[in-house]
C-alpha cells in the first residue's frame, strides 16, 4: 500500500491519534496485515511511539503483523461450540488446507484461525467464512463452508 494511500486514511479522521485503532482497521482491511513500514508512518504521522502501535496490533486479534489469505476463516473454539464438536471441525479444515489455525496457505487464498465465543452458542460449531456465519458445522460438512465464497 503506498504512503499517499495510507495518507489518505488518515487525512479521513483528520489525523487524530485517538482514532489510530479505525485508522489502523482500515489499513488493515485494505492490506489484510499491517506491515511494519506502514505502522511506522501511521506512528509518524500521528506523532505517536510504534510500540504503541505494536502493543494495539497485538492486543486486539483482529489486527495481523504478517500478510493473511484472500479468505478468512474462524472457528469458534468457545465451550459451547468445543463440547459440539468444534475441535474435529478445526482439526478437519486443518487437514483440507494443510495448515494448521492461526496460519495462511502457502497461495494465500486462506487463512484459518480460532476465536473463543462469538455469540452465537445455540447454532454451534459456529465457522465464520468471510464474515458469513455457518452454524452447526459438522466435520464432514466443514469442507462445504470453504467452497462458499468465488474470488472477490
Ligand atoms: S461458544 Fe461458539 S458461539 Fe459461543
Amino acid at each position: 500500500m503506498k504512503k499517499a494511500e495510507v495518507d489518505k486514511i488518515i487525512n479521513s479522521y483528520g489525523a487524530d491519534r485517538s482514532q489510530v485503532i479505525a485508522i489502523m482497521n482500515e489499513v488493515q482491511d485494505e492490506e489484510r496485515y499491517l506491515p511494519e513500514e506502514t505502522l511506522k508512518h501511521i506512528a509518524q504521522r500521528l506523532k505517536l511511539p510504534l510500540a504503541q502501535l505494536y502493543s494495539i496490533s497485538t492486543f486486539y486479534r483482529v489486527f495481523s503483523l504478517v500478510p493473511k489469505g484472500k479468505h478468512q476463516c474462524t472457528v469458534c473454539m468457545g465451550t459451547a461450540c468445543h463440547v459440539r464438536g468444534a475441535e474435529r471441525v478445526l482439526s478437519e479444515l486443518e487437514r483440507v488446507l494443510k495448515v494448521k489455525a492461526g496460519e495462511t496457505t502457502k497461495d494465500k487464498q486462506f487463512s484459518l484461525d480460532t476465536v473463543n465465543c462469538v455469540g452465537a452458542c445455540a447454532l454451534g460449531p459456529i465457522v465464520i467464512m468471510d464474515g458469513e456465519y455457518h452454524g452447526q458445522v459438522t466435520a464432514a460438512k466443514a469442507r462445504n463452508v470453504l467452497k462458499k465464497p468465488e474470488a472477490k
